[in-house]
């Protein structure tokens, strides 16, 4: 099989992340595009490609005609970068969060459409195996049938550059994972939301750095969000510490450690019997930028389509811009996508 043909867009600190699964699957990478032409030949040499390095989005991608593009630009230069690509006849895996705005999200979303290529976002907190775990536990009912998750993300961060001077930093660049996580664990989607973004005393950041949330899911659903990037000391995992509750039992995903739970055996009395709830094997399979990679290529090879795709991706964005209106506002907002 002929080899897929990739021009990177971006090649900052997350590019370092791509292109060793690039190489592993043997994507050829024709062309490294930035607006820092240094970053992009300092990539390419880097990581040893046949790479044009370019500040031309769209002369190098009639130049060299990839497959697919991957956009690893900052938030607000996702929706022009996708748009430009998908024009261009090329299919887009991009980086999260799918853009800067709703606006700019429905306007990716309609390219998409009448282009009729892929657009898809890669959510890489997706394919890591003991979110797997956690998502076939659940969705085989082994607590019962979901009510509740409650989500604590508590971690000091000190990155210098764009996340300093964002307004909403934790919402729009980081709760984005544990929103779309959400969904993934559930299958529940987004119905409303009452949220209070703020900037705690003693924060490095511009904007507001943390945030409490109280999301209505379908089927009555409810999801607890607690988060803060500026958080000394006593660390949850990047991926959230994590609460699950059925109406048979409760399972927990903490420390990135394999979930466990208890769930009702049984008996009477104030608290009933209980007993370890079962969870499935492990399964090795590339987690991380690999995942969203293997999804874009299990596309191109046999037409799979990704989890998450554009139409799909943009509900776990509508929770971030739900939430942040609702602080705006001091009101429960309903979300639409
Ligand atoms: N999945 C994850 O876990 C994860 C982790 C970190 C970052 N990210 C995401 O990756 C993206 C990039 O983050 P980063 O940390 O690499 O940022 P960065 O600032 O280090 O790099 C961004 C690069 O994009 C370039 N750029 C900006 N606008 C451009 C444009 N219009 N055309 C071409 N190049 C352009 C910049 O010059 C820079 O080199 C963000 O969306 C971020 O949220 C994801």
């Amino acid at each position: 099989m002929a080899k897929e043909r990739a021009v990177v867009v971006g090649a900052g600190g997350i590019a370092g992340a791509w292109f060793p699964p690039l190489k592993t699957e043997g994507v050829d990478v024709v062309g490294v595009v930035d607006l820092n032409l240094e970053a992009a030949r300092a990539r390419i040499a880097e990581f040893e490609l046949e790479a044009e390095a370019s500040t031309d989005l769209a002369a190098t991608l009639k130049e060299t005609a990839p497959d697919f593009v991957v956009d690893l630009t900052v938030p607000e230069a996702h929706c022009e970068v996708t748009c430009t690509a998908l024009e261009e006849g090329c299919h887009v895996i991009g980086e999260k969060p799918m853009a800067a705005s709703m606006d700019e999200a429905r306007r990716m979303v309609e390219t998409a459409e009448r282009t009729g290529r892929m657009y898809m976002v890669s959510q890489s907190r997706r394919w890591d195996a003991t979110h797997e775990i956690a998502r076939r536990s659940l969705s085989a009912g082994e607590v019962g049938e979901l009510t509740t998750a409650n989500c604590d993300f508590y971690i000091g961060a000190h990155f210098g550059g764009f996340r300093d001077e964002m307004d909403s930093p934790l919402i729009l660049d980081m709760s984005i994972h544990h929103f779309d996580l959400v969904r993934f664990f559930t299958g529940r989607d987004p119905v409303a939301v009452y949220a209070l973004e703020f900037n705690p005393k003693g924060s490095w950041y511009k904007g507001d750095v943390a945030a409490s949330c109280i999301f209505e899911m379908t089927d009555g659903f409810v999801f607890t969000y607690r988060g803060s990037w500026c958080a000394e000391g006593c660390h949850t995992s990047w991926n959230g510490d994590w609460r699950f509750i059925g109406d048979r039992g409760t399972l927990l995903l903490e420390k990135d450690q394999t979930p466990w739970g208890e769930r009702v055996a049984g008996g009477e009395g104030f608290h009933r019997d209980l007993e370890s709830v079962p969870v499935p094997e492990r399964e090795n399979a590339p987690g991380g930028m690999h995942g969203g990679l293997m999804e874009m290529l299990s596309f191109l090879r046999e037409g799979r389509q990704p989890q998450t795709e554009c139409h799909d991706n943009i509900k776990s964005l509508a929770m971030v811009f739900g939430a942040i209106e609702s602080s705006a506002k001091g009101e429960r907002v309903e979300i639409r996508a």
